[in-house]
């Protein structure tokens, strides 16, 4: 069905919400948006992703896939699927010899009977750590513990993973270790070496699955992100020429709408870096915070695809880029909720869907970003196919 164009966001706005909008920033990506609403509305964001040759999914979780509707959105709109906690240390390892399988299980079930991918996330993390993880490991079993827990759970999925996040957040450069590695538990443990081990653990594990190092904090024009994304880059430099088999970069994108801090042209620069080392990239955890932003709904609305549609011009130019994810997929479920709450009390508004599973303007941000890819020249095949 098609659905006829819709004039500037500005124009959709409407005066009051302008004057709500404090920042000049707000304001010019509301100018500058070119979003309009449901060009073919009908099509899921899964289709658009794939006639473009990119994977378009979210993360999920068991007791969401238990809501019926929310379930039959998630299946109609994302070609795969990531669950949000359930394979994460805390969940999938209750006790030291024990692995429990069962949520992620039901996950990945319900991935294959929807046509979707599976993804994992995340083998090693500093965080969701298990309770006895720090009476228990030490130096002298922490590699022992880590290459049983690698291969368990990859083995576990081997031939049916389209991914993993292997490592997660590793790079905190204010943290001052050697390549501005975090001083996560791991390094404390093992030191630097874990991250290659990790890798080829995997590797060994299951040699289909993609292997990505996923990480936080480089995205924005900050100082802060200027030190994630050196660091990043000289971590992905070594660890490619040491021979270590890393085969993507997952770039979180958990978006934030402060003036000034996005940079197309540095992004692109720092997408083609990535690129140029052979390596694939991945949009993993995309989110846009509405913390600050005004209550009204359209404006609010408003500004958060303006954000979808600047971050996702870059990132839909860049050839190596396979997948976007967004980190959920309606309001209704989405961690921002807990972790960056509006003070007003209204809930955020941060995911495609709202949460009465109704497409929004960033829905509408994605379905757009998908088809201009759909639309431009074919990327070259061996770019985007997996
Ligand atoms: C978050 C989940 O969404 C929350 O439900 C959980 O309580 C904490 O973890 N970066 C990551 C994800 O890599 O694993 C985090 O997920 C969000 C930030």
């Amino acid at each position: 069905m098609l659905v006829k164009r819709r004039a500037f966001l500005k124009g959709f706005v409407g005066l009051a919400g302008l004057t709500a909008i404090s920042s000049l920033f707000e304001q010019r990506l509301l100018a500058q948006s070119n979003l309009v609403e449901g060009i073919a509305v009908d099509m899921p964001l899964r289709e658009r992703a794939a006639k473009s040759g990119l994977i378009y999914g979210a993360a999920t979780g068991w007791e969401q896939l238990h809501d019926s509707p929310f379930a039959a959105q998630f299946a109609k709109e994302c070609g795969i699927l990531v669950p949000e906690s359930e394979l994460k240390w805390l969940a999938v390892r209750p006790k030291p010899d024990a692995f429990n399988f069962t949520g992620p299980d039901w996950l990945m079930q319900f991935a294959i009977s929807n046509n979707m991918l599976f993804r994992g996330h995340t083998l090693v993390w500093h965080e969701a750590l298990p309770a006895w993880f720090q009476s228990t490991v030490n130096s002298s079993n922490a590699e022992a513990t880590l290459k049983k827990h690698i291969s368990t759970v990859v083995g576990h999925y081997a031939g049916k993973m389209h991914s993993w996040d292997v490592v997660n957040e590793v790079i905190l450069p204010w943290n001052n270790q050697p390549d501005g590695l975090r001083n996560s538990p791991w390094l404390k443990l093992l030191g630097p070496g874990y991250i290659d081990l990790a890798f080829r653990e995997a590797a060994k594990a299951d040699p289909k699955a993609l292997l990505v190092l996923n990480q936080d904090r480089i995205e924005n024009d900050t100082a802060a992100d200027d030190q994630c994304r050196a660091a990043t880059l000289a971590l992905l430099q070594r660890l490619k020429s040491s021979g270590t088999p890393v085969h993507a970069l997952g770039i979180e994108s958990h978006l934030g709408l402060d003036a000034g801090i996005f940079n197309a042209e540095k992004f692109k620069s720092f997408l083609r870096d990535v690129a140029s080392l052979g390596l694939k990239i991945m949009i993993t955890e995309l989110d846009v915070t509405d913390q600050d932003l005004p209550a009204d709904i359209s404006t609010r609305d408003s500004i958060i695809a303006g954000k979808y549609e600047e971050f996702l011009s870059v990132v839909i130019e860049e050839p190596s880029v396979i997948a976007v994810l967004t980190w959920g997929l309606s309001d209704k479920y989405s961690w921002l909720a807990d972790e960056r709450p509006r003070t007003d009390g209204t809930p955020v508004r941060s995911l495609p869907l709202d949460m009465n599973l109704q497409r929004k303007l960033a829905w509408t941000a994605l379905a757009q970003a998908f088809d201009k890819v759909a639309a431009g020249p074919a990327p070259p095949q061996d770019l985007r196919v997996l």
